[in-house]
């Protein structure tokens, strides 16, 4: 099981979007996907039509052996399934803090999955915590969205020098663009010429569109409702650069 995790520590910036897209795109391929929201706001969750919510405490999904996989629902995507948020989430950072090899443990309970996923799809919330720093030590590649500004540059090296810091490889990290417009300058002249401070990024990117708004009244990914839109497209680019990465060729 190969697992592709969706982070960056700017909120709103189209983690989620990317997330259930590029799971929806691997599963059309015919990998096993699971996509964990490990997000308390849960949008991914909305957005595959979850309505039962995590049933477990985060205390108990560590100790109990099987616990995750029991959380696992099917969605109404083929090949497509999600565990689903929970606030609870909050608990598992006081758990990291509290083990004496905090890094194990997302590692420990996401292996009864390896069996029946080719990917595990990671969307996380917009914070550094042990949370991340678990997910980070446990992903294969990890996507960064960035809206074209100086300020998602300056949110990028945080987050490289928190990889840095936690002697964890930056390598992993695949910043891409994201809501990207045309009509702004600075879009146009950093697709031309990205920064140099943006090493690995992906060549595809996502541009702003009312498609990926209207997710959330479809509570579907894009291709689902709009195949041809240019975002749909976007996507399934994005997943084919990072499918290569992943060695999942
Ligand atoms: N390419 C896009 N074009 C237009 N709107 C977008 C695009 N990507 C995301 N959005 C919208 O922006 C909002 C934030 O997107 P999303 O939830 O994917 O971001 P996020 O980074 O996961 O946010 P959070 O940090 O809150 O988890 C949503 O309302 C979404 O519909
Ligand atoms: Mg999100």
């Amino acid at each position: 099981m190969h697992t592709l995790a969706f982070y960056n520590l700017k909120g709103g910036v189209g983690k989620t979007a990317a997330a259930v897209n590029l799971a929806w795109c691997a599963a059309q391929d015919g990998l096993t996907t699971c996509l964990w929201d490990l997000d308390p706001q849960g949008a991914a969750s909305w957005y595959l039509r979850d309505t039962t919510g995590l049933e477990v405490k985060a205390k108990k999904l560590l100790k109990g052996k099987n616990a995750l996989e029991n959380q696992v629902r099917a969605t109404e995507l083929p090949g497509l399934d999600l565990i689903p948020a929970d606030t609870t989430y909050r608990h598992l950072d006081l758990l990291f803090e509290q083990s004496d090899k905090p890094r194990e443990i997302l590692a420990k309970l996401v292996s009864p999955l390896a069996d029946r996923y080719h990917l595990l799809v990671l969307d996380c919330p917009p914070s550094f915590s042990r949370l991340s720093e678990n997910v980070f030590a446990l992903s294969d590649a990890v996507a960064v969205p960035l809206i074209p500004t100086p300020l998602s540059i300056r949110a990028f090296s945080q987050v490289s020098e928190f990889l840095q810091q936690k002697q964890l490889d930056r390598g992993q990290l695949f910043p891409f663009f994201s809501m990207v417009d045309k009509r702004r300058m600075l879009h146009r002249q950093w697709l031309e010429a990205p920064p140099a401070e943006l090493p690995n990024l992906l060549s595809a990117y996502v541009p702003y569109a009312s498609a990926v708004e209207q997710m959330g009244q479809h509570q579907s990914p894009v291709n689902q409702f709009a195949a041809h839109s240019p975002a749909a497209a976007a996507y399934q680019a994005l997943w084919e650069e990072l499918r290569v990465y992943l060695r999942l060729v």
